[in-house]
């Protein structure tokens, strides 16, 4: 039968396979993650929880996590920031961390349903199709009233704002790429990666089986959602 699944690598953002891009992702991203840990914390994030991180990226997350809980299980599809993460857990004397070279698509969960999953910032690599597939996937991974933290560039505006609202976004933008992300960056955003709005994603959440607990939107362009695995 012809293979149909998509190739992750394929849409994982060809800057984010590129060991120099990799290198100077930290000071670019400039992401604080002590309020998602804050906000997982809140929901019962505690030494004995397990947590799985998808597109995680260069840890900066997974590391500041990690004293917080048991284990976590960080997945990425890009070889370049699974060894980036690595060495940073190596230098910072952090055992608890699994690096897992794979994607939403391909991460397969083995052993107890964990506890907590983390996203930010990966699921828009995605079309919307294969979108509820992954979520489908990280609902299968965790325990039943298990907690999704998702965060991601989100649209939460009509269509017919989108002009207005993407021309806002974009006035924020920096011009300097190594301490941000620029106007033209955001514009390559929009056009060749998956953001969508948050009357599409939301419902996506709900259909694979989560239950949004909490939602917060930032400039109509970011989103932040809390959720439950429902099958309590
Ligand atoms: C913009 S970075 C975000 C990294 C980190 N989560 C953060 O918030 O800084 C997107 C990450 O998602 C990863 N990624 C892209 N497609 C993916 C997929 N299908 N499955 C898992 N990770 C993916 C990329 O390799 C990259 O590390």
């Amino acid at each position: 039968m012809t293979d149909w699944w998509l190739n992750e690598l394929a849409y994982a953002g060809d800057e984010h396979l590129d060991p120099e891009y990799v290198g100077q992702y930290t000071r670019k991203a400039g992401y604080d993650p002590a309020e998602d840990v804050v906000t997982l914390k809140a929901h019962g994030l505690s030494p004995d929880s397990s947590l799985l991180d998808y597109g995680s990226g260069d840890g900066t997350f997974a590391l500041a996590a990690a004293p917080h809980c048991h284990r976590v299980i960080a997945i990425d599809v890009s070889p370049a920031m699974c060894e980036l993460l690595s060495q940073k857990a190596v230098a910072a004397g952090v055992r608890n961390i699994e690096v897992v070279n794979a994607g939403f698509l391909s991460y397969a969960h083995d052993g107890e349903p964990s506890d907590f999953a983390f996203t930010r910032n990966a699921l828009h690599q995605l079309p919307d199709f294969w979108k509820a597939l992954a979520l489908e996937r990280v609902f299968r991974a965790l325990r039943p009233g298990g907690i999704l933290l998702l965060r991601d560039l989100v649209f939460d505006f009509d269509a017919r704002d989108a002009r207005e609202r993407i021309d806002a976004w974009m006035a924020g933008a920096v011009t300097d790429p190594a301490i941000g992300f620029t106007a033209q960056e955001f514009a390559d955003h929009v056009q060749r990666e998956f953001s969508t709005y948050s009357w599409v994603l939301e419902p996506m959440l709900e259909r694979a089986g989560f239950e949004i607990i909490e939602r917060h939107y930032r400039k109509s362009v970011y989103a932040s959602y809390t959720c439950r695995r429902a099958d309590r």
